[in-house]
């Protein structure tokens, strides 16, 4: 018999006494396509796994994924690098923030966003989320006016797209430069433009829990060819940038080649090789999550103080999780999720007082210069809910998703 990660043996025996049970694990994701595993055992034969060098014939893999993925989104440029927190520290590098300056960004976001920006030797300042869980335009509009910051980092945290048009119209009236966090917004878009297109940098994840997998990587895509040849100098070509096929003229490394560090970044062939198939099974795993989605949004708003906020109907989101906020106080939230594990369903709380696995907030975050004063960020994240939904979930798993909420949610409302 197979145990899961989720469901220790234990939980067996402290099961709910009205049967209902889930215990799937959540945590498992897509197989690696069987092309991509039989070119990756090609590759491993050859032992040729770095991908500047001696390659042989032809381009190394991660220059004709960053082509294919390029074409995928619609910018001139893509880098392929080691991870989307690689991808935010490089981008931040390349639009020029130093040591000490301030970069605003997304409160509602996870640690590798403020990480990539202490990375950089800069200083968050965080820009308040409201209730549907967008950027707070209104707040913005107040810290780029203040705050002294030239670059927002923004992040579309699991998958909520804000109006991309207002916010470029808030930080271009400042100068503000923006760089796009679409770690979870791979084949999404706002209005019909693909996110990451919108400001200069747009950065993606290919950690396995995203949507594309190759245990980790990142992507990082602008039209900007100082940019470009930045990247590829901080990720580590060892000037063998030659072997980009996206890459800016000559007299652009020549401005950057002396006076870039490199910061060995880069991916590698194997990543590289097991993420090309993939690109064109996006949409298809997009229809799939999206109905996964439809179904919870469905199931969960039926139930007692849960609340979902509507989506707006230029959001074109990719799902790969589903958020809702409890109209509860957090003792009721802890008897909330209690309920919920015993009856096999971990669901994760932003409010939680101390960070679990994937789910932290900014007040566990001390290295942030100052404490931030975010009063409605507080209140959204105190009562935000989150749910990881792999694409093996099925419309039943859904239906009984939504009655295991039900049932806690009226249980945690009548608990003092
Ligand atoms: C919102 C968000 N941004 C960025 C990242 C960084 O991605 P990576 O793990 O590829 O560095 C993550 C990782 O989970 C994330 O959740």
């Amino acid at each position: 018999m197979s145990m899961s990660m989720t469901t220790p043996t234990s939980e067996h025996s402290t099961r709910a006494p009205d049967g209902l049970w889930f215990g799937k694990d959540m945590s498992n994701s897509e197989p690696i396509p069987e092309e991509a595993i039989e070119r990756a055992v090609v590759l491993m034969r050859s032992g040729r796994l770095h991908r500047y060098g001696e390659q042989g014939s032809g381009y190394p893999e991660p220059s004709l994924l960053e082509q294919e993925y390029a074409a995928y989104v619609g910018t001139k440029y893509c880098v392929a690098v080691s991870s989307c927190g690689a991808a935010m520290f490089i981008a931040l590098k390349a639009v020029g923030v130093k040591h000490g300056d301030k970069v605003l960004s997304s409160t509602f976001t996870l640690s590798p966003v403020p990480g990539a920006i202490a990375h950089a030797g800069a200083q968050a300042v965080l820009v308040e989320t409201g209730a549907d869980y967008m950027t707070d335009l209104a707040d913005l509009e107040r810290k780029a006016a203040s705050s002294g910051a030239k670059v927002f980092l923004m992040s579309h945290m699991r998958g909520h797209i804000a109006d991309l048009e207002a916010v470029m119209k808030i930080c271009d009236r400042h100068g503000i430069t923006v760089i796009e966090d679409c770690a979870h917004t791979m084949g999404a878009k706002w209005n019909g433009k693909p996110t990451g297109t919108w400001g200069k940098v747009g950065c993606y994840s290919a950690q396995t829990y995203k949507h594309i997998n190759s245990g980790e990587g990142g992507l990082l895509v602008t039209d900007d060819a100082d940019v470009a040849a930045q990247a590829i100098l901080m990720s580590g070509s060892y000037m063998m940038y030659g072997q980009h096929i996206l890459k800016p003229d000559a007299e652009v490394f020549e401005r950057w080649k002396y006076i870039t560090p490199n910061f060995s970044m880069r991916m590698s062939n194997l990543a590289a090789t097991l993420l090309r198939p993939q690109i064109s099974q996006l949409a298809n795993r997009a229809k799939r999550w999206n109905h996964i989605y439809a179904t919870l949004e469905r199931e969960l708003s039926r139930a007692d103080h849960v609340i979902i906020p509507p989506r707006d109907p230029r959001e074109e989101f990719v799902a790969s999780s589903i958020q809702f906020s409890l109209d509860l106080q957090p003792k009721q939230i802890e008897r909330f999720i209690e309920q919920c594990d015993l009856r096999g369903l971990h669901i994760k709380w932003f409010g939680k007082a101390s960070p679990i696995g994937f789910t932290s907030n900014y007040e566990h975050w001390h290295y942030l210069s100052e404490a931030p004063d975010l009063p409605n960020s507080k209140g959204v994240l105190n009562q935000l809910l989150d749910l990881r939904t792999p694409l093996s979930l099925t419309d039943e798993d859904c239906l009984l998703i939504g009655k295991i909420v039900a049932t806690a949610s009226r249980i945690a409302g009548t608990a003092a």
